[in-house]
């Protein structure tokens, strides 16, 4: 068995999408044999998204092919084009975003399950996730309008990304298990 974590973003919980989004977990057959609120403090959230080049890259590369699909630039909204300044931007409007009211936090178990809860979630900006996912079927947020905007692209989930971002991130929202 594999664990993996979850958390339920502050959108997730303000627009009352808790009960559906918990349901397709259950119903895909994983167990959550812990599920709590919280209320993350700005520390937890950097500790969560890490401050890692290899990591901010990836996301970063996220937001600069997303706008050159759009035929848009990203210096006007991050006052930069590269991807690691720009996931810099984006790592602090995160703290913003998860601190910004109570998320649920879960632990979901069962086999390969880190895949298992990606396939579900979807692909992280809401356009490109499938339909029948989470975010595809339930948010409609464009990276534009947040760069725009100045704040996060609001996407209701979080899942661990590798079996051992798992590990890290299940150590830091459930100390001890
Ligand atoms: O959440 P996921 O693992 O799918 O994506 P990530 O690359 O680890 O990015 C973390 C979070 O940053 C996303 O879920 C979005 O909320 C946010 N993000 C954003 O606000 N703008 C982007 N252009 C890319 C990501
Ligand atoms: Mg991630």
């Amino acid at each position: 068995m594999e664990r993996t974590l979850v958390l339920l973003k502050p959108d997730a919980v303000q627009r009352r999408l808790v009960g559906r989004i918990i349901a397709r977990f259950e119903d895909a057959g994983l167990d959550i044999p812990r599920i709590e609120t919280v209320t993350a403090t700005a520390e937890q959230v950097r500790s969560h998204y890490p401050d890692d080049e290899e990591y901010l890259r990836s996301m970063g590369e996220k937001t600069v092919r997303a706008y050159a699909e759009a035929g848009k630039d990203c210096s006007a909204a991050f006052g930069t084009n590269d991807p690691v300044g720009i996931a810099q931007r984006i790592r602090e409007q995160l703290v913003e975003y998860l601190t910004s009211g109570p998320m649920i936090k879960m632990l979901l178990c069962g086999p390969e399950a880190v895949t298992t809860v990606r396939r579900l979630i979807g692909a992280t900006l809401p356009a490109d996730a499938d339909p029948d996912s989470i975010r595809g079927a339930f948010s409609n947020d464009s990276p534009i309008i947040a760069g725009q905007e100045g704040r996060a692209v609001m996407n209701l989930v979080h899942a661990s990304g590798t079996p051992e971002e798992a590990e890290s991130e299940i150590a830091l929202w459930f100390p001890g298990l």
